[in-house]
């Protein structure tokens, strides 16, 4: 029967077990059960354990079975913060980065972003899909089951509203599951150059209306930026999102301080992200107020910036996710091996950490805990096989994944021998 599975024998099956965020100290803990064993039926799991005790209560002639000796299991990574539909490249930009351009004057003299607003408002729907799928297949190859997905490279009616239901049509048919996230106020357009009040005016009496008739997104999400959108502007935004129903995500002191990490608390969003240039006050009150710290080590890397002090956050009693903010401008890149190496080695997470930060956390800042993000019973039955027999490889072997197979839902729907193993 499809979706129905034992995997047995794992040399260690790490289920970072919960149902929620985990802050502070609780981020080391891992749930570890050697020699583990977990059951799948109809795309759920339905027991986890030592591989002797678990095989005794099930007839494994009945499932299909996976023989993980010398392997780890873990859940499946969820990729909290991405920006993965838009048209056209910005392969230019990064050059003009490297010759030592900043990102932000780029983006004021109409590169950056509005650059990939142009290519998006361009592209068709169909375009935005196909070129939408490359890349969930490659975050499927890197071991992600779960991605939250932006829109925000429309900032018009249309093109938000295009990106939104791209990604509607993308989950359908693919196996990598899609959290919608409206990210209309992600630059200033040309035409309301100067005038961000009626911007914002437009997009909560224009555009959001239609984004909750017609179910596209669960999340709100702004950039809150020196020269984007103030904090005050940010407030009533996201204020107005809350009243229709939103949960709500903010992109907070990525690149000055600015406050936006106060904003996070203080409105009660699920999660703050980026927060490279976080006020220790603000951290503390994510903490209180239970709201995930989101680290993009990804981005720092790529814009040369400093990294978020995910030492400092863990130990102030944070929930901390990882994510790749995939991106076509400030951080290109799908590569969750990457993503973890950088936040070992450059924000100061520990490995065990990084997979909590990867895993519960990750799905906690989607608000998934109670579905994802870890090897429960209840939870869907998704799972990532390694090469090797302990988490201690996923950065060790630097920037390269060492994920050997991917189960979804009870089904594999990647495996390194055999890349392409889904039907659409
Ligand atoms: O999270 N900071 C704003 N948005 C993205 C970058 C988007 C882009 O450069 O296209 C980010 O870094
Ligand atoms: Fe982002």
């Amino acid at each position: 029967m499809k979706g129905n599975v034992i995997i047995k024998n794992a040399s260690q099956l790490v289920t970072c077990s919960g149902f929620q965020a985990k802050q502070g100290g609780d981020m080391s803990e891992l749930h570890i059960i050697n020699d583990g064993a977990v059951v799948i039926e109809k795309g759920v799991i339905t027991a986890v354990g030592k591989s002797g005790e678990v095989l005794e209560k099930f007839t494994e002639t009945e499932f299909d079975t996976i023989d993980a000796t010398g392997k780890a299991v873990l859940p499946g990574f969820i990729d909290s913060h991405t920006h993965f539909v838009f048209g056209g490249y910005r392969a230019e930009e990064f050059s003009w980065r490297l010759g030592g351009e900043d990102y932000m004057e780029i983006m004021k003299r109409g590169g950056g972003i509005v650059a990939t607003v142009n290519a998006t408002r361009e592209a068709s729907r169909e375009e935005l899909i196909v070129s939408g799928r490359k890349r969930l297949d490659s975050m499927l190859s890197f071991g992600v089951t779960t991605i939250e997905g932006k829109s925000g490279y429309g900032l018009d009616e249309k093109t938000e509203i295009k990106q939104l239901e791209a990604m509607v049509e993308l989950d359908k048919h693919h196996p990598v599951d899609i959290v919608r996230t409206f990210l209309g106020a992600h630059a200033v357009p040309e035409n309301f150059k100067n005038r961000e009040e009626k911007f914002i005016d437009y997009m909560v009496d224009n555009v959001m209306p239609q984004v909750v008739d017609r179910n596209l997104a669960e999340f709100c999400d702004v950039f809150c930026e020196k020269e984007v959108f103030s904090v005050e502007q940010s407030r009533r935004l996201l204020t107005k999102a809350k009243e229709f129903g939103f949960k709500l995500k903010i992109h907070a002191d990525e690149i000055f301080q600015l406050g936006g990490t106060e904003l996070a608390a203080e409105l009660g969003a699920i999660s703050a992200d980026h927060l490279l240039h976080a006020s220790d006050k603000g951290i503390a009150e994510l903490a209180d107020e239970g709201v995930v710290a989101t680290l993009l080590p990804g981005t720092a890397f790529s814009l040369k910036e400093s990294y978020a002090k995910g030492r400092n956050i863990v130990d102030q009693g944070c929930a901390v996710a990882l994510a790749t903010d995939f991106n076509p401008g400030s951080c290109h890149t799908e590569s969750i091996p990457l993503i973890f190496v950088l936040a070992t080695l450059y924000t100061g997470l520990t490995i065990e950490e990084a997979v909590t930060s990867l895993t519960i956390n990750g799905a906690a800042a989607i608000d998934r805990a109670d579905k994802v993000g870890s090897v429960d019973v209840g939870k869907f039955g998704d799972l990532i096989i390694l090469e090797f027999p302990s988490y201690k490889f996923i950065p060790y072997h630097i920037g390269v994944s060492c994920v050997e197979k991917v189960i979804k839902n009870g089904i594999i729907v990647f495996d390194k021998a055999n890349k392409s193993c889904y039907q659409n």
